[in-house]
């Protein structure tokens, strides 16, 4: 069935899991996530971007949320709209029916002016006000996602992806967070504490704290009833950069966040998970290994097959890790 964020996540923070929010945009996607729910009864979390309403059409994205909903009616689905850069915009997936909306007002009016403070409070409230009267949930984000080792902002739907950001743009600051949140009455609240979106996240092995585990266990202490959100959660498998590398792709050496990493989040209040770049990761090598080995099949079956295959064990390693299965 379908549920709002705040209802799930409220359960997730009485029983002090995370839940991973995947990236959907085609059907292979949809099918790996909720055959990976399936398998290991954990909730499940669906997001599209504007990139995704873009590339399948915003009512093929609907009803292939819809569908799933239907295929599994025993999984708790929340159908989540990932970065608006709107009122507009937010609305206009209210009215699709979406059960969450993230309003991403961080990165200011123009898309390119991080810390406009007034701005993303404006905007953001307007944003609960509207959902909230319609029974659906909110998330905001306050702070600018960088990573902390090169100050690079990643690749936030494109916007602002070249702007360089000062160490203390990329951390949230807790008491703002509370002010923000007294504010907006957002239900979560998505952080900057040292990840950055996309495949490039780190130059090199990441070791020890690389994100600031203290600043997100400071947030959490100070508003213990708001979800917290991680974006740019992904782990960037190596064993999945060395199978496209080997099969024909050329992708640089690059690291993502560790599982631990993640893990140690969730203790401070994480409570959703935001993956995508995985699943392309996965997929992409699960095809170009499939068409080196099969170089005669042409049935696009065949290789989308692996590439579900693919993308369902990293959901189900996900769902596990971040303590979600058994939770469905
Ligand atoms: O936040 C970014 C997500 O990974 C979505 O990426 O805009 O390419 O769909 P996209
Ligand atoms: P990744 O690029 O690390 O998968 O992050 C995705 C994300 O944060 C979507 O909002
Ligand atoms: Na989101
Ligand atoms: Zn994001």
């Amino acid at each position: 069935a379908l549920i709002s964020l705040r209802q799930m996540l409220d359960h997730a923070a009485e029983f002090s899991y995370g839940i991973p929010a995947f990236n959907v945009n085609n059907l292979e996607q949809m099918r790996a996530i909720m055959l990976a729910a399936d398998k290991t009864d954990s909730p499940v979390i669906v997001q599209a971007s504007a990139g995704a309403r873009k590339y399948a059409g915003a009512p093929f994205l609907r009803h292939l949320i819809l569908a799933a909903v239907e295929e599994f009616p025993h999984i708790p689905v929340v159908m989540h709209q990932d970065h608006g850069t709107s009122l507009g915009v937010c609305q206009r997936s209210i009215q699709l029916g979406f059960s969450s909306v993230m309003m991403d007002g961080s990165l200011g009016e123009d898309g390119k002016t991080p810390m406009d403070y007034a701005y993303n409070a404006n905007v953001t409230r307007k944003v609960v006000e509207i959902a909230h009267a319609c029974g659906v949930s909110v998330e905001g984000e306050l702070g600018c996602l960088g990573s902390l080792e090169t100050g690079a902002a990643g690749e936030e739907d494109g916007i602002g992806a070249d702007c360089i950001l000062s160490h203390d743009q990329m951390l949230t600051d807790p008491e703002e967070a509370a002010q923000f949140v007294r504010e907006t009455q957002v239900d979560a609240l998505a952080i900057a504490c040292g990840t950055s979106h996309g495949a490039y996240k780190f130059s090199r092995p990441p070791t020890g704290d690389i994100l600031a585990i203290d600043r997100i266990k400071a947030i959490h202490e100070r508003i213990p009833d708001t979800h917290l959100v991680m974006h740019g959660s992904s782990s960037v498998p190596q064993e999945w950069l060395q199978i496209i590398n080997e099969n024909g792709g050329k992708i640089p050496e690059t690291y993502g966040v560790p599982v631990e990493q993640i893990q140690q989040g969730i203790k401070y209040g994480v409570r959703k998970v935001n993956i995508d770049t995985d699943l392309r990761l996965a997929s992409t090598g699960a095809i170009r290994r499939y068409m080196a080995q099969h170089p005669a099949e042409f049935d696009p079956r065949k290789y989308l097959q692996a590439s579900v295959k693919a993308m369902t064990e990293i959901c189900i390693a996900r769902y596990e890790a971040f303590n979600a299965a058994g939770h469905g």
